[in-house]
Parts: C-alpha cells; sequence; structure tokens
C-alpha cells in the first residue's frame, strides 16, 4: 500500500511563499488522487509489492500500454509530491551542508549557480512537468526537466534530491500566470538540510 507523506508542517506554515489554499488543494486533492489511483493500478498490473522506485525504473515490465502509462502517470503523481512535500520546512536550511554543499561549488561554482539553473529548467519546461537536482549513476550531480509525471526513474537519469513541481496546480492559485515568481518563493522554504540528507542517501 503506497501511502501520502504526513505533512510535516501545517498546511498555512509555508505562507506567505506557498499558500494555505495551494497547499491544501494540491497535497489534499491532486496529490490524494494520484495515490490512490496508483494503488489502484499497481495492484491491477500485479506490481504492488515492489517500491515505488522498483516500479517506475521497470515499466516496461508492465505489458498493456494503457496500463503501463496509468502507473507511469500516477506512480510518478504519487512518488514526486512525496518527495515535494516532504522538503518543505517554515524554518529550512537557507544552504547545503556537508558533501553536499563540496559537490555543489564543484559542479555549478555556487549554490546561487545551481540555483538559477534549476530555475532556467523549470522555466522552460513548455507546459506540466518538474525540474530536479538527481544525483547520476557516476555521482555527479546533474540539473534536468521531466514533462507530465515523469521522474527521473522512469526516464532513467538517476536519483532525485530535489523536486521543483511547475504545473500550474503548484502556484496558479497565487501567482496566476507568474512562474518565475513561484520559483523564487519555491526556495524560501525549500529545506536545504533534507536535500543534503537525500544527497548522503543517493551516494553511500
Ligand atoms: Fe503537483
Amino acid at each position: 500500500m503506497f501511502e501520502q507523506i504526513t505533512l510535516p508542517y501545517a498546511t498555512d506554515a509555508l505562507e506567505p511563499h506557498i499558500d494555505k489554499l495551494t497547499v491544501e488543494t494540491h497535497y489534499g486533492k491532486h496529490h490524494k488522487t494520484y495515490t490512490a489511483t496508483f494503488n489502484e493500478k499497481a495492484t491491477e498490473a500485479g506490481v504492488a509489492d515492489k517500491t515505488a522506485e522498483e516500479i517506475l525504473s521497470n515499466l516496461e515490465s508492465i505489458e498493456d500500454v494503457a496500463l503501463r502509462n496509468a502507473v507511469k502517470n500516477n506512480g510518478g503523481g504519487y512518488y514526486n509530491h512525496n518527495m515535494y512535500f516532504e522538503q518543505f520546512s517554515p524554518s529550512p536550511a537557507a544552504a547545503p551542508t556537508g558533501a553536499l554543499e563540496a559537490k555543489i561549488n564543484e559542479t555549478f561554482g555556487s549554490l546561487d549557480e545551481l540555483k538559477a539553473k534549476l530555475k532556467t529548467a523549470a522555466t522552460t519546461r513548455f507546459g506540466s512537468g518538474w525540474a530536479w537536482l538527481v544525483v547520476k549513476e557516476d555521482g555527479s550531480l546533474e540539473v534536468t526537466s521531466t514533462a507530465n509525471q515523469d521522474n527521473p526513474y522512469t526516464e532513467h537519469m538517476g536519483v532525485p534530491i530535489l523536486a521543483l513541481d511547475v504545473w500550474e496546480h503548484a502556484y496558479y492559485l497565487k501567482y496566476m500566470n507568474l512562474r518565475p515568481s513561484y520559483i523564487d518563493a519555491f526556495f524560501n522554504v525549500l529545506d536545504w538540510a533534507k536535500v543534503s540528507a537525500k544527497y548522503d542517501e543517493a551516494v553511500k
């Protein structure tokens, strides 16, 4: 049984950066529906005993194309939003520490450069999708983006450690068409301590 994470903060705790109604709708409606449908479709496909990472990395094992796509879309919707909502804090660490801090400086030059690359990836993703910071198989870091609810597992890109949702449902109630303003706000509540922990887990 795949379950939504319990939000580690109140629905209004990310105000004014991410508003209460958006969190309530995004987590309580969109994410909830993805999760319920993923459970249903994973069971139908006979893969519900596997982890979400295993399922999303091995979609070709599901022969029926319509069912495979349903597992991909809803499994991505389940998994991506668990990552998304888990990484925020009303009192976030403003910068990474330890191994991730060193790796970001080595790869991108600075945290600001990385944030600029993520913002570009997120603003130039046409339509609905996600921008990601990924640890590739060789241990290097990469900024990338995917369409719809695809993610680094379904696209065989590596292990995601930061998930930036740019579907309109993530920002439209407060920011309307201003996706770049939402992205700036995203970084105000992103807890780099949690991203750093994800990195440590990915490279251990
Ligand atoms: Fe979303």
